[in-house]
């Protein structure tokens, strides 16, 4: 018998104040032409003032619980991957918790930045194979808008905020590919690449600090790396491209998105894309894709999907599931 961690409801929340490219227009020595050219972004959320992390995180918990149809108390586990959290302690998890009414699991925040979700996926698949936990909520959300250097034209165009959820049940598979859930994962990360994506603050230095990236050197290594992970994910349990129905990638850049799915010989008809209206919302950008992938009827319970991030770290990954 194979424990298998199987989505039992997916949901996402975007706050409510959309931002075109043409907001920095006018701010900064930019165009949404070349936003759009070298990005493919369009538009991105910004969370309002007073907005946290936990806010948009407790959204769209509520939306998964709803759409899997389960209250807060029937989860036992909440794992979160955020690296905007409200506070430096309590874990936003914890206020997510409380925010759904949930007395009786435990909750705890996980920090992989833009590959944060599939680090969270792999995770809380370990605790419902070792028995630790029945039924995880597993949630990306961010709040990027508030590690920005406004006047950084190289960034501040690329991220907005959002949130993703999705719950996992166990349940008995064959332990076939057959099985619905989770049938396999790739982690890793070097951290000789720190200098290349970070931000220049933290808890220690007494500082929030800003988000730096060498755009060029990220867009190099995610076009190698992110493929990379992919075939080793898939090769673990002896897929292939052939198999896949959806690459679900983390939504950074649709050039980078692009050049995936070739190196991954997947046709862009089966990848989903949000990048154009999220930007990149880093841990919660899966999340959001594939609950927006469920709801416009891409993604249907038996298809295999492949997701794929790359972050700062470096840290990337990818997780096999069977919806
Ligand atoms: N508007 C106009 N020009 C801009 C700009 C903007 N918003 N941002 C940068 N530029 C300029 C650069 O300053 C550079 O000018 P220069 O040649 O005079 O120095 C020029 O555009 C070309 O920059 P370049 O870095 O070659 O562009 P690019 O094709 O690499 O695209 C990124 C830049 C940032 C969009 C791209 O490198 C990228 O997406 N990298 C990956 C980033 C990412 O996904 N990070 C998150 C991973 S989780």
């Amino acid at each position: 018998m194979t424990i298998r961690a199987v989505v039992k409801g997916v949901g996402h929340y975007l706050p409510e104040n959309v931002v075109p490219n043409s907001y920095f227009e006018d701010k900064l020595d930019t165009s949404s032409d070349w936003i759009v050219s070298r990005s493919g972004i369009e538009r991105r959320h910004f969370a309002a003032e007073g907005q946290t992390t936990s806010d948009l995180a407790t959204n769209a918990a509520k939306a998964a619980l709803e759409n899997a149809g389960l209250s807060g108390n029937d989860i036992d586990a909440i794992v979160l991957a955020t690296s905007t959290a409200d506070l430096t302690f309590p874990s936003a998890a914890t206020m997510v918790q409380h925010n759904i009414g949930n007395t009786r699991g435990f909750a705890f925040d996980l920090q992989a930045v833009c590959a944060g979700f599939v680090f969270a996926l792999t995770n809380a698949n370990a605790l419902i194979q070792a028995g630790s936990a029945k039924r995880v909520l597993v949630i990306g959300a961010e709040t990027f808008s508030r590690i920005m250097d406004w006047q950084d034209r190289g960034t501040c165009v690329l991220f907005g905020d959002g949130a993703g959820a999705l719950i996992l049940e166990a349940q008995e598979g064959t332990g076939s590919t057959d099985d619905r859930g989770i049938l396999s994962t790739d982690l890793n990360s070097d951290g000789s690449y720190r200098d290349l994506l970070y931000v220049d603050g933290g808890v220690s230095t007494q500082s929030t600090g800003v988000l730096r990236m060498e755009g060029k050197e990220v867009f190099r290594h995610a076009v190698e790396k992110l493929a990379q992970t992919a075939h080793t994910a898939l090769d673990k349990v002896g897929l292939g491209s052939d198999d896949v129905d959806w690459v679900v990638p983390h939504q950074a850049n649709i050039r980078i998105i692009q050049s995936t799915a070739k190196k991954l010989g997947v046709g862009m008809d089966r990848v989903v894309v949000t990048v154009q209206d999220h930007g990149n919302t880093s841990a919660a950008s899966i999340p959001l894709a594939l609950s927006v992938g469920v709801a416009n009827g891409q993604i249907k319970q038996g298809d295999l999907v492949v997701t794929e991030a790359i972050g700062g770290g470096l840290a990337w990954g990818s997780v096999v599931v069977r919806w």
